[in-house]
């Protein structure tokens, strides 16, 4: 049996990263999570946010995963540090990848950043991007309607349109920022609409890409690499609406998911209370 890579979020937003880790890396098996019923985190007090996380946490754990992988931003801010301390597996975030991505593309050195209130609150970008290169210029937005018109499935049409073109207004008024993080991995959802509104003028990067290459290369450099002829198998969990899910991981992975259940966390202890 082979060990798999364990990826969690708020909700379906996780899922944008898990597709990418499906095209990069295709023999190795996933186990996801999403907390579909008590999402959004984004408004969440941190100290709640941390918890919610341990539980998912202390799901995977029990279920053998060689690393984690954290495809919650706001989850991400608020305890990647306390899982990188506590679990004896490798743990990957999805904050310091797209910050890479950003810098890399950046040629003005002015950074837009859109995220939960949690995650723009917790300053967990400008520290990030301000820690690779000083000069770095950011402008940082909480979008709190985002996620949540994602989560409902109001990804495309006039209703998400608008809802995208009101929210982003206080951006565009930078003219030299070039580059735009998607810091919420429920943003890729609505990517389209996001491009629209900020123009061909910026480039808008989500970090499920970069987040999969630093799987890759930690699990090479671990040697923890899937070498087996085995089929990759791919498991989901949500603690909300099976059917809902369902819909939403199929149409993003490009195929049909079946083996998706729902889960009770809320009764799992988690490990750091254990
Ligand atoms: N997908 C989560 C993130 O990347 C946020 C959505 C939420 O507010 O729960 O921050």
């Amino acid at each position: 049996m082979k060990q798999p890579i364990g990826v969690i979020d708020s909700g379906v937003g996780g899922l944008t990263v898990a597709s990418e880790l499906v095209r990069q890396l295709p023999k190795e098996s996933i186990i996801y999570v999403g907390d579909t019923k008590r999402c959004p985190y984004g408004p969440r007090p941190k100290e709640e946010v941390i918890q919610y996380t341990w539980e998912m946490v202390h799901f995977l754990m029990e279920r053998d995963i060689k690393m984690l992988v954290v495809a919650c931003n706001t989850a991400t801010a608020f305890t990647l540090e306390q899982l990188r301390e506590e679990l004896p597996i490798p743990v990957v975030g999805v904050i310091q990848p797209g910050a890479r991505a950003a810098i890399t593309n950046s040629r003005t050195g002015e950074v837009g950043v859109i995220g939960t209130e949690g995650t723009i609150n917790s300053k967990a970008y400008v520290d990030t991007l301000q820690h690779i290169n000083a000069d770095i210029k950011v402008h940082d937005l909480a979008c709190p309607r985002l996620a949540p018109i994602v989560e409902q499935g109001i990804v495309q049409g006039t209703e998400a349109y608008q809802i995208v073109n009101e929210t982003l207004q206080p951006l565009k008024r930078y003219k030299n920022m070039d580059t735009l993080i998607l810091g919420c991995t429920h943003y890729p959802m609505i990517r389209d609409l996001i491009q629209e509104v900020m123009g061909p003028l910026v480039m808008v990067i989500s970090s499920g890409e970069e987040t999969a290459r630093e799987v890759s290369t930690i699990l090479g450099y671990h040697k923890k690499l899937y070498q087996g002829r085995e089929e990759s198998q791919h498991y989901f969990y949500t603690t909300g609406d099976v059917q809902v899910f369902k819909a939403i991981a199929s149409n993003w992975l490009n195929k049909d998911i079946e083996a998706i259940d729902q889960v009770e966390l809320d009764t799992v202890k988690s490990l750091s209370q254990r």
